[in-house]
């Protein structure tokens, strides 16, 4: 819920105090991402917070639609007419615009955690430095499409492509991005580590290529100051006992 209370985000300016606590998990494909967010959101739960596991494109009915229609392989749709850059972004925002309306915003003002997977910066990493559109645009676009909702923390998965794509390839839900060039991945690759490396401490590179327990372990101890933060403050909801 906004206050009249405000913070400081990392970039100096004043944003209004909101409840909740918003985590976001990007990477490239076959990263780990998403087994850690799974992970992640049963620890939190089992300390007693109320949490909300999602992901992008999706999490509503709308938005999991249209992640079907982004994610179809190509070959299913009609030869002459593979997606288009443009409507890439069209269908993302329309995606995160539901999402974050319908299911976000409403939960993070109960005070609830949100474990997502992939937002934002996964359109900055694939449709900007991946496709090439203009990143200036597309950081303008989403700020639109999320009502300026950013992260409160990114845990960014980082491994080789190779390593990502043998793991991916073996996966049963293979999709339309999958089948990109290795090119293509180490583009999107470079595009979210230099994201991470802007000066706003909100993203958090993390060695994906180690044991599943050593990454879990390093994700826990970098929330617990938010998470201390947010009940000293009351931001966050918990079950009584
Ligand atoms: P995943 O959730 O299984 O990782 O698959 C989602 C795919 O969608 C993945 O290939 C990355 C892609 N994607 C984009 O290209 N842009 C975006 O903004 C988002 C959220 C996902």
């Amino acid at each position: 819920m906004a206050s009249s209370r405000s913070q400081e985000t990392s970039s100096g300016s004043k944003r209004p105090r909101r409840k909740g606590l918003f985590i976001t998990f990007e990477g490239i494909e076959g990263s780990g991402k998403s087994t850690q967010s799974r992970a992640l959101a049963q620890h939190l739960r089992s300390e007693g917070f109320r949490v909300i596991e999602t992901r992008e494109p999706g999490g509503t009915p709308v938005a999991e639609h249209i992640r079907k229609v982004f994610l179809q392989p190509t070959r299913k749709r009609h030869s002459v007419d593979p997606l288009v850059p443009e409507c890439e972004v069209a269908l993302i925002l329309a995606a995160r615009s539901q999402h974050v309306a319908n299911l976000l915003l409403p939960a993070l003002q109960q005070g609830a955690i949100i474990v997502c997977d992939r937002f934002s910066d996964s359109t900055l990493a694939y449709q900007g430095f991946g496709r090439g559109l203009p990143l200036r645009e597309l950081r303008s676009l989403t700020r639109w499409a999320a009502k300026g909702l950013t992260p409160d923390v990114t845990f960014l998965f980082d491994l080789p492509v190779s390593q990502g794509l043998r793991r991916r390839l073996n996966s049963t839900d293979v999709n339309r991005l999958d089948h990109e060039t290795a090119a293509f991945h180490q583009r999107v690759r470079k595009g979210f580590l230099s994201l991470a490396t802007q000066p706003l401490r909100r993203i958090h590179t993390i060695n994906a290529g180690r044991s599943a327990q050593a990454i879990a372990r390093q994700l826990i101890t970098l929330l617990n100051p938010l998470l201390e933060e947010g009940l000293k403050t009351r931001r966050l909801a918990v079950k009584r006992a």
